[in-house]
């Protein structure tokens, strides 16, 4: 079935936030990120449903990515790839210099999506998620001037 990518409405809320993730979002958290000016939020879909989302906040000249997730029986379709690929074009057209992101450090598959889209692993924050995993900075760098990817090496050693 073909995929969509939308802007998220308050409508999708339910649908999203029954999607599955190791750090789900509250319907009142996305709520309230729906009502944040600086808050970018998209759905893919497929007919009616709403199968996978991300949501980034876009302060000054740098995207934030605060949660992307694929509904658990749509996982490893491109899902995920196709919504984080609408950023990058979303970060080019707005001449954005880096896209920014934590991710669990066990989140072996998130981490291999990232980097085959050019982030890199710029840190590690101690510690940085409620049950005390450790997370993973990393970075996408834009050139502003041709909106190219730079491509950086990693700042800290990941497991394979
Ligand atoms: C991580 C997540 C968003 C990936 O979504 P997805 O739609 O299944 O990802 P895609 O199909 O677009 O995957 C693109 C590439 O990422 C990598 N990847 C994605 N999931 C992977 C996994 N479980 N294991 C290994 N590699 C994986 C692969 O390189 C994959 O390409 P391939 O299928 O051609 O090998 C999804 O597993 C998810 O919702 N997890 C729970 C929420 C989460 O962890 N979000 C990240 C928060 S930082």
């Amino acid at each position: 079935m073909t995929v969509r990518i939308e802007p998220m409405t308050d409508g999708d809320v339910t649908s999203v936030v029954a999607i599955d993730g190791p750090t789900p979002m509250s319907d009142e958290q996305l709520r309230a990120e729906l009502l944040r000016p600086w808050a970018r939020s998209w759905v893919a879909r497929e007919g009616p449903d709403v199968v996978a989302f991300l949501v980034v906040w876009h302060v000054a000249d740098e995207l934030h990515v605060l949660n992307v997730a694929t509904r658990v029986d749509r996982r490893r379709r491109g899902l995920a790839r196709a919504l984080m690929g609408h950023l990058v074009a979303y970060g080019r057209a707005g001449h954005v210099k880096h896209v920014l992101l934590e991710v669990r450090r066990s989140n072996l598959g998130a981490i291999a999506l990232y980097r085959a889209l050019g982030f890199f692993a710029m840190g590690l924050r101690s510690r940085y998620y409620p049950d005390d995993e450790d997370a993973v900075e990393m970075v996408l760098a834009f050139d502003v001037e041709t909106g190219e990817i730079v491509p950086h090496p990693d700042e800290v050693k990941l497991p394979a």
